[in-house]
């Protein structure tokens, strides 16, 4: 290991993080994940990487956000790998909390950004975007970094992020990583780790079918979003994928259903396959 790779400064409690980086006084950029870092995570610390200031990399995994207590406990947890990962890129601090340190016993505030998680994930998962946010806010707070980096699959979370930094006046950059797919055209996600073999065989027509009636928009003309959605849903029921929790056209910022589809809408999936919940989305 070259002498690089061993000048991870690992944090592991918020009075630490505060002290370190305060005396740090560096302008900082911060990718808050829950770790099983993938070539996703990876390509996000690129852009930080290019920034050529001070990378920060969380890893903690929120149990607020998880509305269902198995998930959360089969949540794939690969600290010792993640670190290393984390060295070979040269990112400069992880900060890797724990729930107590993170959660006090009498913790009881929740930020909503409300209108925003009326619809796509919001629906099935109640509670998950309050959690998601209030973690985030409290992240940007011991953190205080100057740009926060997130990736586009969870486009959803990602619109909910920038809302908060708009309505609460944080000054902080939110910049977006495209998303990341494995050849099979598989959005990465750390949850295809627990994909069984036959599941991970199925799971790529997920972003066939996206491609797929997002080909026949722009050749035929179909505006309708419900035709589209139809389109999608029939194919995926096709090709074995029964389990669909939702297929959603909205507008890209307000994430508002659209009944007529207009160029920059974002249609969105999220389809379990076992017990294992993925999602996807593309741009018309
Ligand atoms: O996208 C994630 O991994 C999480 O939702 C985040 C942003 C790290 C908050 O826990």
């Amino acid at each position: 290991m070259s002498k690089k790779e061993n000048s991870l400064k690992i944090l592991k409690s918020i009075k630490s993080a505060k002290k370190y980086l305060m005396e740090l006084d560096k302008p900082k950029v911060l990718i808050p994940t829950m770790g099983a870092l993938h070539d996703g995570h990876l390509s996000l610390i690129e852009i930080a990487k290019k920034l050529n200031i001070h990378t920060i990399v969380s890893i903690f995994i929120n149990p607020i956000q998880f509305n269902d207590k198995k998930d959360l406990e089969k949540y794939p947890r690969t600290l010792i790998q993640d670190i290393q990962k984390l060295k070979a890129l040269n990112v400069d601090t992880l900060f890797a909390p724990n729930v107590e340190n993170i959660y006090d016993k009498n913790f009881q505030t929740s930020i909503s950004v409300k209108n925003l998680q009326k619809n796509l994930c919001g629906t099935n998962r109640p509670g998950h975007f309050d959690g998601m946010a209030t973690i985030v806010l409290k992240l940007f707070n011991i953190i205080k970094p100057d740009y926060a980096i997130f990736g586009k699959k969870d486009f959803q979370q990602l619109e909910i992020i920038k809302r908060m930094c708009l309505d609460l006046n944080l000054n902080i950059k939110i910049i977006e990583g495209k998303i990341i797919r494995e050849k099979s055209g598989l959005a990465m996600s750390s949850r295809n780790s627990l994909l069984t073999k036959n599941n991970l065989i199925l799971a790529p027509k997920i972003y066939e079918g996206l491609k797929l009636v997002k080909k026949s928009f722009t050749s035929s003309n179909k505006f309708e979003s419900q035709s589209v959605i139809k389109k999608l849903r029939d194919f995926y029921l096709k090709n074995g994928l029964k389990k669909i929790d939702y297929i959603e056209i909205v507008d890209k910022e307000t994430l508002v259903k659209t009944k007529k589809i207009k160029k920059g809408d974002t249609i969105a999936v999220a389809i379990k396959l076992g017990k294992i919940r993925l999602i996807d989305n593309l741009q018309f």
